[in-house]
């Protein structure tokens, strides 16, 4: 089959971990008889370098036209560090996902067995953890209106939901607990906010149509704590955008290295596929970051295009590459460490 897929690398080490998750789409592309159709767009600190804006129109409209996007990274520090840049590379991120109505972010966590000791945490506690953390993306305070006072001692953020925006991402929430364990977790901080409180009555009218889904409700703080303590106890963990953000990075470590998880945005047009960690801007043109949370998102995506098996051979040589010790240095330890070029060439030959 014939797919047209936008590469969105972007800034730091975006470009290097993009073309290793290339190189393995076309040998899948190879192996399996299809035909991707690459068209590379400008996004992130570059684009604003280059076009003056982080998601220019004809990124966008590249999008639109395309199957599915893969994404590098954004972020540069020379706008970190610079609390009154007009025109951030985050901004272009925040763009793209209002602008293609991406408000679900899908974050799978797993353990890898071969990977098991670079966890922080104890293996018995580690072990077997399998747990999906869905991110509204599009609303709260993300989106809100934001400000400063006129007199600029005082700045706020809103934090908004509708119904219709918690129904649609609880909806997607029970969908994946059905396909997986049936256990849906509700995270919100109801004894203090009311958008929170509006979730949860969203969600106590929905539990009661899944009635073959156990759903339970946490507190958020509580939820960053039972994470770490037990991550296995977690299936479905559904939650609005700025907690998500917050989760879903406490989340990673349970996995040993940022550089492993991937993720999907989905929701009204193309779907984004995306590793979950940053730019990385002390790595960047050092050929040494880990390519193979974009190389899982790239798994994502051939999934979403319903190309499962595709998908899973992906999945299964990068197992084979971490049981080979065929990584790079955030997980080599003192074993040799391989060049993100060299791990991308090895996935390549071995799919
Ligand atoms: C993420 C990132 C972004 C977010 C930043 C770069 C705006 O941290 O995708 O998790 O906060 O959503
Ligand atoms: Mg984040």
């Amino acid at each position: 089959m014939e797919f047209k897929i936008a590469l969105l690398p972007g800034d730091g080490i975006g470009p290097e971990i993009i073309d290793q998750a290339v190189k393995v789409m076309k040998a899948v592309e190879k192996k399996f008889n299809h035909k991707f159709n690459f068209e590379t767009a400008l996004t992130g600190a570059c684009a604003i370098d280059k076009v003056g804006e982080p998601y220019p129109k004809a990124t966008h409209d590249l999008c639109m036209a395309s199957d599915a996007v893969l994404f590098g990274a954004i972020g540069d520090p020379k706008f970190d560090n610079d609390p009154s840049a007009k025109v951030r590379p985050e901004q272009g991120l925040l763009k793209m996902r209002k602008e293609l109505g991406l408000y679900a972010n899908i974050r799978p966590v797993t353990t890898f067995p071969s990977l098991i000791h670079k966890s922080p945490l104890r293996k018995d506690i580690v072990e077997g953890a399998d747990f999906v953390v869905v991110r509204e993306l599009t609303g709260g305070i993300y989106f809100g209106e934001k400000g400063r006072s006129e007199d600029l001692t005082k700045a706020f953020d809103n934090c908004v939901y509708s119904v219709e925006e918690v129904e649609r991402i609880l909806a997607l929430a029970y969908e994946y607990a059905a396909k997986r364990n049936k256990r849906v977790t509700v995270v919100d901080k109801a004894n203090v906010l009311c958008t929170s409180r509006l979730w949860r009555e969203v969600a106590q009218r929905m539990e009661k149509e899944h009635k073959d889904i156990e759903t339970d409700y946490m507190f958020v703080d509580n939820a960053a704590m039972q994470l770490i303590q037990w991550p296995k106890k977690f299936d479905v963990m559904v939650t609005e955008n700025m907690f998500g953000d917050i989760l879903s990075d406490e989340a990673s470590v349970i996995t040993g290295s940022l550089g492993l998880l991937p993720s999907a945005s989905v929701g009204i047009h193309t779907s984004v596929f995306e590793p979950i960690h940053g730019s990385y801007p002390q790595a960047a043109g050092k050929d040494i970051a880990n390519p193979i949370a974009t190389v899982l998102s790239a798994a994502m995506l051939l999934e979403s295009l319903n190309l499962l098996d595709e998908a899973q051979a992906v999945r299964d040589v990068v197992n084979k590459s971490l049981d080979a010790g065929v990584v790079t240095i955030d997980i080599a330890g003192d074993a040799k460490a391989y060049k993100t070029s060299e791990v991308g060439d090895w996935l390549a030959a071995n799919l």
